[in-house]
């Protein structure tokens, strides 16, 4: 019995040899006397072609091999005389396992449009395109991972389901188990939410990052990798309702720690795209976007920008005196549009920014007063193609500052008493940032639209699959 060889394997094995080849077929073509079978599994973009003597082959089991259909194929290794590939496979035997009908199949040639593919994502992984997508989706998880390992951080774990707003955006996803139609009422007649599962009302956490700063207050330096939530009706092609964020936040660490930080991971992320994934980035480099390689490149060459959000305010007013056109006017206190960002990265500098010392009332609760009573120790990482890929701060360490900012914005207090904790006993400086998993999968892949990074992407009025 010969093993099942990976396709991936077999095109870097030596010719000479009874292999075993099972997959999916891409493509089927030939003459009289030839078939050749493009197959894939999935383990590499590159197919192995299958070579079928049809004198050989009954004609019925070869009329089931269509595109789409699952098959094992034993035969023998062989030298290619094709200039496609080194080595094929000379098929002895085939067994189909699944039959694809060719015209119920719902990925053709004839429509493969990425809002097609949306509505198929079941199938869309089947796809070169979403192969590669999702090989280097799962290579990046793991460069993460090993990334931080690296460096001592510990992988913190944090909750899914919390009753804190971190970001203060009031932008969550309830989690509930009451009744819908009977739901039971405070004397207010409010929801009276100390009937429900966990007896307070609850939601979808929006970050971890309030639970990452008890780790860093004790372990020193930790991240996150997980799923958050945001019921923003944002429809554009950059935001999802669940993304994936990492989240690391160090004790000790000031703002400029941060900062360094930040661009050496993202830096050694891109790079280990470079080194390990060439080949899925070569593909989408090749098929969609001429300019991707070297795009990737130049930011592993390139010192970021760092710069304060007034000098950016400068820039941009000073473009618009110059009559560039921008959907929203520039002003000292705004938050900064995609496009704003993009001037600043794309137009003005050509190379990422990290722009710093944002205004308060646009920022989160957490962040570090700066001196002049106007701004806080922001950090956002601006990126050619895709804007914001992280923000990020230094914490406001002290007890009372924190606790005025929370009286300023109405927060409640009950829901952060444990929290506060971190700054009543043993507070420390220290920081953090959060990086969008799947903004970076648009930068390393070259996709346009976020919802093509993900397997099954959650957008408002769209939770199928
Ligand atoms: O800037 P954000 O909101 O920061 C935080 O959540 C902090 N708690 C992070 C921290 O300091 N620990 O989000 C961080 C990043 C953004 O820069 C962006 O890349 C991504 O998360 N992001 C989204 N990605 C996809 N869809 C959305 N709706 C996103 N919202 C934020
Ligand atoms: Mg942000």
């Amino acid at each position: 019995m010969t093993a099942r060889k990976k396709v991936i394997d077999l095109l870097a094995s030596a010719p000479g040899q009874e292999v075993l080849a099972k997959g999916w077929v891409r493509t089927k073509r030939g003459n009289k006397e030839i078939a050749f079978i493009a197959l894939n599994d999935g383990s590499t973009i590159h197919n192995i072609q299958v070579v079928v003597d049809k004198t050989a082959i009954d004609p019925a089991l070869l009329a089931k091999i269509t595109t789409g259909a699952c098959i094992a194929v034993h035969g023998d290794l062989v030298e290619s005389p094709g200039s496609g590939q080194a080595v094929e496979i000379k098929a002895s035997e085939i067994e189909v396992y699944g039959e694809c009908d060719p015209v119920r199949y719902p990925l053709q040639k004839k429509d493969t449009s990425f809002e097609y593919l949306r509505t198929v994502a079941h199938l869309r992984p089947r796809t070169n395109t979403f192969g590669a997508v999702l090989r280097l989706r799962s290579q990046m998880a793991f460069a993460i991972h090993e990334y931080f390992h690296s460096k001592g951080f510990v992988y913190l774990n944090t909750p899914l389901i919390t009753a804190a707003d971190a970001e203060g955006a009031g932008n969550m996803f309830q989690v509930a188990t009451l009744d819908m139609n009977n739901i039971p009422r405070d004397k207010k007649g409010l929801p009276d939410y100390s009937k429900d599962f966990f007896g307070r009302r609850t939601s979808l956490t929006v970050s971890g990052q309030l639970e990452g700063e008890l780790g860093a207050t004790a372990l020193g330096e930790i991240y996150t990798f997980g799923p958050t939530f945001r019921a923003e009706n944002s429809n554009t092609p950059r935001h999802l309702a669940e993304f994936w964020m990492i989240e690391p936040e160090m004790a000790f660490y000031d703002i400029r720690d941060n900062m360094d930080l930040a661009e050496d991971f993202i830096k050694s992320l891109v790079k280990y795209a470079l080194d390990n994934c060439l080949d899925d980035v070569k593909f989408l480099n090749d098929r969609y976007d001429p300019e991707l390689l070297a795009r990737l490149q130049g930011v592993v060459d390139t010192e970021f920008v760092r710069l304060g959000y007034t000098e950016g305010i400068e820039i941009l007013k000073a473009a618009e005196a110059d009559g560039h056109k921008f959907e929203e006017s520039v002003s000292w206190g705004m938050d900064l549009q995609s496009e704003h960002e993009r001037f600043l990265v794309e137009q003005h500098f050509n190379k990422p920014v990290i722009l710093t010392d944002y205004p308060k009332d646009i920022k989160a609760f957490y962040m570090k007063q700066n001196d002049d009573g106007k701004t806080v120790r922001a950090m956002d990482v601006l990126f050619p193609k895709i804007g914001e890929i992280i923000g990020g701060s230094e914490r406001e360490a002290s007890y009372e500052k924190l606790q005025a900012r929370i009286d300023e914005l109405h927060m409640s207090h009950r829901t952060l008493e444990w929290y506060l904790d971190t700054r009543r006993f043993g507070t420390c400086p220290h920081s953090g940032f959060g990086l969008g998993f799947e903004r970076l999968l648009l930068f390393i892949t070259g996709m346009q639209n976020i919802r093509d990074v993900i397997p099954f992407p959650r957008t408002p009025k769209n939770a199928e699959f």
